[in-house]
């Protein structure tokens, strides 16, 4: 090689060498600076967390994320579980951890079908209450624990999963159908246990902003009963601030163009978009398909449990890409998306890994067992990288 030509070589290289050190370097480093002009970046927080069980991981998701909803600790088993006794402690430590740290804090949830005690549908003789005592249940309830948290936690999801796969309201008594679509405690409200639930919450805090969360929202049925919800609740003036989109994704479900088409949708509504639980499973799907629903529940062997040992490199690249995809069109929809939240802080306490066979091993999440970030972090901050 003549010598000109090996100083090019030469000068080529460090130019190249120079440019990667740079970029490397210029990668945000926290997925809340990475967002900060788009929107707010969030994790689920264990009860485990706020009882100092991992105080690795949370100081991670203290460093990673600007919004936190607790995951388990909110919802009324755990925090009410008896007529007259409410247990506030792993609550109060949740909302203390998060003010520290300057977190937006979102309480999750109100009212739900699913982890809700059977004493809450029947009186002392055990026999199924009216609309009346219902109501004056779920009042209480909810003055009681957004009254307590009035002005520190600054968003509720207040209804969860009140509408099926197929678009019916859970309050609708089955006919033959599904019994999971009954919920014992709705029915005998009726049709409008969703909005009676906004307006109690709205008058325990009349600062917070209130939102409707669900799972399969992509489902075109879903679309229409969310879109139609959200339509009815603002032509009666009840406050409704947003709609939170689960996330519990695939691999390759749902489509991208699914995912696209269902943004454009809600987004006409006038309110904000929070993807509240977003999890990527990377192992092969059981009998239950694509559903969240907590009380399903399968069978499996090896064949559903490929990854014990750990992820191949080739998924590992999949789960990435598929994380820069979403994130795309995140990015396309922050005008309209407020927050992207992950439903765990790294991949060993994700619920993906017990759901809906329980003790598997998976990679949903940024972070690994080790707490470091995965490829899939890179990929998703590389979706705002100037
Ligand atoms: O705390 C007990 C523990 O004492 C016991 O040893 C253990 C035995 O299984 O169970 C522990 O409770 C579990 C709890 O998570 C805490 O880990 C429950 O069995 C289990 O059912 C519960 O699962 C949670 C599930 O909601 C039901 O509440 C998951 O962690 C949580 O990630 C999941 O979150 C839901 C959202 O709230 C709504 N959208 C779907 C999402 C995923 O299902």
């Amino acid at each position: 090689m003549r010598r000109g030509m090996r100083a090019g070589v030469l000068i080529l290289w460090t130019v190249l060498v120079a440019v990667s050190v740079i970029s490397v370097a210029d990668e945000p480093k926290e997925l809340k600076d990475a967002f900060a002009s788009r929107f707010r970046v969030g994790a689920a927080i264990g009860t485990h967390h706020t009882m100092g069980q991992e105080p690795e991981s949370l100081a991670l998701a203290a460093s990673q994320f600007n919004a936190a909803t607790p995951e388990n600790l909110l919802k009324w088993q755990a925090v009410h579980p008896a007529p007259d006794r409410y247990q506030f402690e792993p609550a109060d430590r949740f909302v203390a951890w998060g003010e520290q740290h300057g977190m937006f804090l979102v309480g999750h949830t109100l009212v739900w079908h699913s982890q809700t005690p059977r004493w809450v549908s029947q009186g002392t003789d055990q026999k199924p209450l009216d609309r009346d005592a219902l109501l004056d249940r779920m009042k209480g309830h909810i003055e009681t624990v957004v009254g307590r948290y009035r002005g520190r936690i600054q968003a509720w999801d207040v209804v969860n999963e009140a509408i099926d796969d197929q678009g019916r309201l859970r309050s609708a008594v089955p006919e033959g159908g599904s019994p999971r679509r009954f919920a014992p405690w709705y029915s005998p409200i009726g049709d409008d246990f969703i909005e009676m639930a906004f307006e109690f919450a709205h008058a325990a805090d009349p600062n917070a902003e209130l939102y409707y969360n669900d799972y399969n929202e992509w489902f075109p049925a879903k679309i229409e009963a969310i879109s139609g919800l959200v339509r009815r609740l603002q032509s009666k003036n009840v406050r409704i601030d947003g709609i939170g989109l689960q996330g519990h994704w695939g691999l390759d479900y749902p489509k991208l163009d699914e995912i696209d088409h269902m943004l454009t949708e809600y987004g006409k509504l006038g309110v904000k978009l929070m993807v509240t639980e977003l999890d990527i499973t990377v192992l092969p799907s059981a009998s239950n398909g694509t559903s969240a629903d907590v009380n399903a529940r399968a069978t499996g062997g090896d064949r559903l449990d490929p990854y014990r040992d750990g992820l191949p490199d080739a998924v590992q690249r999949k789960l990435a890409d598929r994380y820069a995809a979403i994130f795309g069109l995140f990015v396309k929809h922050a005008n309209t998306i407020d927050r992207v939240t992950f439903w765990g802080v790294h991949d060993g306490h994700s619920w993906r890994n017990h759901f809906p066979v329980r003790g598997r091993t998976d990679y949903p999440l940024l972070f690994d067992r080790r707490l470091e970030p995965k490829s899939a972090f890179s990929a998703v901050v590389g979706t705002v990288r100037p």
